[in-house]
């Protein structure tokens, strides 16, 4: 399956979540609507609300009950990472956001976090209606870890001498454990069988975890217009990412030396001379390697799903997240 065909098997249920999307971000303070609109519909992937439903469609046929809850979960999990990035926008001090000044850039900080929170706590009220006790203790445990992951990541800003061990549970908690929650209360929705519950939670982690990898390939690969954020935005704050603990293990000692102080003292001053350092070492080949590690032990991970389209788009989503381009 080609990737352009993914969305394809799911296009019905993609459209009806959009519309659930901008009809829960009502709201009677207009700020919080303005600021709620312009993040949600400035487009973004929404690569996890398709997860969600093809995870739910991927497990059993759906009756109308199930198909409304799926949709509603696709939502909330939408709505939980939108959050997370008004947040994150915040505290990485970014400018550019899905093509777009970021939230913060166009309002300041205390409007976007703000606005962050009720998009958070909106996501729970809307688990209250879809009444999933387990989603509801899936969805705690995961926003939980998602904050877990983002203040090791604050940690370990500034410290070269973060492990790779260090930065793979960084991501996992930051990012891949909402992808995990997103397959996984896809299952659930679709009352999926503990077998396949653990198989689609399981390839959830796994695609999480390459997305991210290639996410902080691209800020040493990429240009803004292709990836709709800033370049060198991990440089700046000094994130040892995956591209750098490698490099300073593997680069000339000249490298080595820059990305330290890169690192330690943070801005963007050797950005040109890093994203060579970076790209002559071999460490984007590395990370890269390591994300389609990731992908295949995703597609393993869901071999006990029966054949299905929906299954044929979850492995092509697992080989899309390593080519991604944006
Ligand atoms: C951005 O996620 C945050 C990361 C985990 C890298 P996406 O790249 O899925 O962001 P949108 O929703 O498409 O803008
Ligand atoms: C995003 O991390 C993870 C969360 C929002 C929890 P990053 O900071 O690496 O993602 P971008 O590059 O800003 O999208
Ligand atoms: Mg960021
Ligand atoms: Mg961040």
């Amino acid at each position: 399956m080609q990737p352009t065909q993914i969305h394809d098997v799911v296009a019905t249920e993609f459209g009806q979540v959009n519309d659930y999307i901008i009809s829960q971000l009502s709201s009677d303070i207009p700020l919080i609507e303005q600021i709620g609109y312009y993040i949600i519909s400035n487009g973004g992937k929404r690569l996890r609300p398709l997860l969600v439903l093809l995870a739910a469609r991927a497990s059993a046929e759906l009756d109308e009950k199930k198909l409304d809850q799926a949709i509603q979960m696709a939502t909330i999990i939408e709505f939980i990472h939108t959050s997370t990035l008004l947040h994150d926008d915040v505290v990485d001090e970014s400018d550019m956001r899905r093509g777009k000044k970021t939230a913060n850039e166009e309002w300041g900080n205390a409007p976007s976090v703000l606005v962050g929170d009720f998009l958070y706590s909106r996501a729970f009220q809307i688990m209250v209606d879809v009444g999933s006790m387990q989603c509801m203790s899936i969805l705690a445990k995961t926003t939980n870890i998602i904050a877990e992951g983002e203040v090791q990541q604050l940690i370990n800003c500034g410290d070269p001498d973060t492990t790779e061990e260090s930065y793979l549970k960084v991501i996992q908690y930051k990012t891949a454990k909402l992808f995990e929650g997103a397959a996984l209360c896809g299952a659930v929705v679709a009352n999926a069988s503990p077998l396949h519950q653990k198989a689609l939670q399981d390839y959830g982690m796994y695609v999480g975890t390459a997305f991210q990898l290639i996410d902080d390939v691209m800020d040493y690969t990429s240009t803004a217009e292709e990836m709709g954020k800033s370049v060198g935005d991990d440089l700046a704050e000094g994130k040892p990412t995956l591209p750098l603990i490698y490099t300073m293990k593997h680069g000339t000692e000249g490298a080595v030396k820059r990305v330290r102080t890169a690192i330690e003292t943070g801005g963007l001053e050797q950005l040109d001379t890093i994203i060579d350092d970076v790209q002559r070492c071999g460490a984007i080949q590395y990370t890269e390697q390591k994300a389609q590690q990731q992908a295949d032990l995703a597609i393993a991970a869901i071999e006990p799903l029966p054949d299905s389209d929906y299954k044929a788009a979850l492995i092509a989503l697992a080989h899309a997240s390593v080519k991604r381009r944006n």
